[in-house]
């Protein structure tokens, strides 16, 4: 993405966020100075994406302590507790949300003075957005061996610089895989009803003259079934270490499903702090959204009045369907994952 293009930056005591609801039409900013505002962007999706949304919130609690005026540790603490909470509650699925927060949280606690805390908790934030670009590059480079010349790859959502803190995921072994010299042609799905590859995946490639074509959700099984196809990348918002399952927007199990039936490798692009050490299945929140989203296409109301609407944001892909995980830490299977030790 074009270097003025930031998603997200820390500027003196301001979070500036690209607001990623108007692109690709709208270039604006957002300047958030408290972590109540910054979980508001994060719940309407000014900004989204899992690690994006990780380093918000790290950058709202850096919000908090930059702000309160307290000389107290314990009243400094008691404030990023309550803040802590409200980022925390601002979407349930990504897990990259609760591992920045639980980060920064344990740098604060481990500060002796308030003043402390603000340095800390102030680096903490730029350190977890520094070493996400760095993750993202090096996962462009692990992914870039898996892609040859002239491959035809369909993607999902946006997983891009747009995602993260820049350079992407799915898209960053693109853009490695590119600026290789290799030949690729990307097919962006639309993914409804969000639309995130429709406005924001195909703004990112664009810009950067990546060729890339646009197809809606239906359309991506026929294309497989026509040989156009040769793998499927995706980014993810929680990937399970003791069982492999990969859960990302809703579509995602689709296209999963369809490439090991045409037999096309399926990949997803994460970073370990996407990785869940922890839970199962079972335990995991699919967040349901608003059924707006449904219902309206930018502001217009497309169905009957009355109608009921089921609207989950996200899927879950069994390890099955999924070939290669690939990570800042090399390239794995995702029965692989468990006991590895790759804990972010
Ligand atoms: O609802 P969103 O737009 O936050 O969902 C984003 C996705 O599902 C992405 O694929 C995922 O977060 C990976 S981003 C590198």
């Amino acid at each position: 993405m074009r270097s003025e293009v930031r998603t997200i930056r820390w500027i003196d005591g301001v979070v500036e966020i690209l607001d990623q609801r108007k692109l690709p039409h709208q270039i604006k900013y957002l300047r958030l100075k408290t972590a109540r505002s910054v979980a508001k962007a994060i719940k309407d999706m000014a900004i989204r994406g899992a690690p994006a949304i990780g380093v918000a919130a790290a950058m709202g609690l850096a919000l908090t302590a930059y702000h309160a005026r307290t000389k107290s540790r314990e009243k400094l603490l008691e404030k990023l507790r309550q803040s802590y909470e409200i980022l925390r509650s601002s979407r349930p699925t990504a897990v990259n949300l609760f591992w920045a927060l639980d980060r920064v949280m344990k740098a604060a606690e481990e500060a002796g003075s308030a003043e402390e805390i603000r340095i800390r908790v102030i680096r903490e934030a730029l350190k977890i957005a520094e070493g996400d670009v760095e993750a993202n590059k090096k996962i462009g480079e692990n992914g870039a061996k898996l892609i040859e010349d002239g491959d035809k790859i369909l993607t999902h959502c946006n997983a891009g610089a747009l995602a993260t803190a820049g350079y992407g995921t799915a898209l960053g072994v693109i853009r490695a895989a590119y600026s290789q010299g290799k030949r690729i042609m990307v097919y962006a799905c639309e993914t409804r009803p969000r639309l995130q590859g429709a406005k924001l995946t195909t703004w990112e490639l664009m810009m950067e003259g990546i060729p890339v074509k646009l197809i809606t959700d239906n359309m991506a099984a026929f294309l497989m079934q026509r040989g156009e196809v040769t793998k499927v990348i995706v980014g993810a918002d929680r990937i399970l270490a003791k069982t492999g399952h990969v859960i990302n927007k809703i579509g995602t199990l689709s296209h999963a499903i369809c490439a090991k039936y045409y037999d096309i490798p399926f990949l997803v692009a994460a970073p370990t702090s996407t990785i869940d050490f922890e839970k199962t299945l079972e335990e995991v929140v699919i967040e349901e959204r608003d059924p707006r989203e449904v219902l309206y296409i930018d502001g217009r109301r497309i169905a009957p009045e009355g109608i009921e609407v089921w609207n989950p944001a996200f899927d879950i892909t069994p390890p099955e369907l999924v070939t290669y995980i690939i990570t800042e830490k090399g390239v794995f299977k995702p029965e692989e994952l468990r006991g590895l030790g790759l804990r972010a």
